[in-house]
Parts: C-alpha cells; sequence; structure tokens
C-alpha cells in the first residue's frame, strides 16, 4: 500500500497491528524489569506522542509520565544534529527511575544531549525505550539504548507520530520513503 505526502510517495513498512504487538511485548518487559520500582515515563515530543499512549496502556506497575521537547530537527528528510535545549519537564526525577520514550533512534544525537542534561538532575537510572532504531544511522553510541521495537534499514519513514515536511503523524501505520527516480 503506498501513500502520497507532499511531494514523496511512501510505501507500507509497520503495519499498526505489528507495532501493536511489539509494544505488548515491551510493556511486559518494562513491568517485570521495574517490577518493585515507580519509574518516571518522559515522552520525547512530537514524535512519541502515539507511542507513549499504546506503551503506557500495557504497563501495569505503578508510574510516573510526562512528556518533554527537544529542539533539535526541523521536519526535512535528515536531521541537523544541532540540538538546543530541553522544555517541559515538570516532574522531579531526583533518585527515579527514568525510561525516556522515543519514536526512533536515528543520528542518536538527540538522546545523547537528553541522557546528558538529564543525568545532571541525579536520576537512580536511565533507560531508553524506542519504538524504532536506524543501527546504520548511529553516529553516537547510547548505552542506555535498552528497550527498542523494531531495528530498521537507514530508510526515512512516516506515520504513528512520525513526520515528512510536518505532516503524516496522523498516520496509523508507519511508511518508508519509496526511492525517488529521477524522469527521462
Ligand atoms: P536523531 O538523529 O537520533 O537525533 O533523531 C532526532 C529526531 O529526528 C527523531 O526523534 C525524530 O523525530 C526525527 N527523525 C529521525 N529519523 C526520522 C525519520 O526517518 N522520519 C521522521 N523523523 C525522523
Amino acid at each position: 500500500m503506498k501513500v502520497q505526502i507532499d511531494d514523496r510517495e511512501f510505501d507500507l513498512m509497520l503495519a499498526y497491528d505489528q507495532i501493536k504487538k511489539r509494544t505488548r511485548f515491551l510493556g511486559i518487559q518494562l513491568n517485570v524489569d521495574y517490577e518493585n520500582q515507580v519509574p518516571v515515563f518522559i515522552g520525547v515530543l512530537n514524535g512519541s506522542f502515539l507511542f507513549m499512549a499504546d506503551l503506557i496502556k500495557e504497563i501495569h506497575i505503578s508510574c510516573e509520565m510526562g512528556f518533554i521537547k527537544v529542539s533539535s530537527y526541523h521536519g526535512g528528510d535528515t536531521t541537523s544534529g544541532i540540538v538546543k535545549e530541553v522544555i517541559g519537564l515538570d516532574i522531579d526525577i531526583t533518585g527515579r527511575d527514568v525510561i525516556i520514550v522515543e519514536d526512533i533512534v536515528d543520528t542518536g544525537l538527540t538522546l545523547s544531549f537528553l541522557i546528558e542534561r538529564l543525568k545532571q538532575l541525579n536520576p537512580a537510572s536511565i533507560n531508553i525505550c524506542s519504538l524504532l532504531f536506524k543501527p546504520a544511522a548511529l553516529q553516537k553510541e547510547i548505552d542506555e539504548l535498552t528497550y527498542v521495537g523494531f531495528e530498521i534499514p537507514n530508510e526515512f519513514v512516516v506515520g504513528y507520530g512520525l513526520d515528512y515536511k510536518g505532516l503524516g503523524r496522523n498516520l496509523k501505520d508507519i511508511y518508508r520513503a519509496c526511492p525517488v527516480t529521477s524522469e527521462t
């Protein structure tokens, strides 16, 4: 199944059913790993809002949650790597077990910045739960990346919270960009 978003065509990569199944599994893992703790789930906006909504419904232990925003990415099809500021953290994470919920780890630059900033607030632990991970795009190793939904090739993806030029976050499934064919 193909969709057209702005000037590009995208092909189905992960159907919502697959995402749901995998999210349920991640939830089980988290429930076990954090059984005797009260972790704080922190979603990174905008991309993680749908994943966070589905993931948190699979968490049956006591927990808190919130969202933050990191300004590093402006809606094209490459990441700038220039991270500016973390905004919106309204939970005191000192001494708390933190799980950062991400839509995708691409270069890893956003997360490494975020982890450094959050570490300054002295949490007990930090782990990452990312729906998608592009190992081939990674520029900075991230030891905290413990929970990954799907490892995907280094292709631009859209849907289920992820955007292309600000569009497509509302798509239920995840799509990959079709190769651009030059006309002769
Ligand atoms: P980073 O390169 O790991 O720092 O990724 C930063 C942010 O870029 C991610 O949280 C996403 O919001 C966005 N991003 C990276 N790759 C993609 C993609 O393939 N589609 C849509 N957004 C992406």
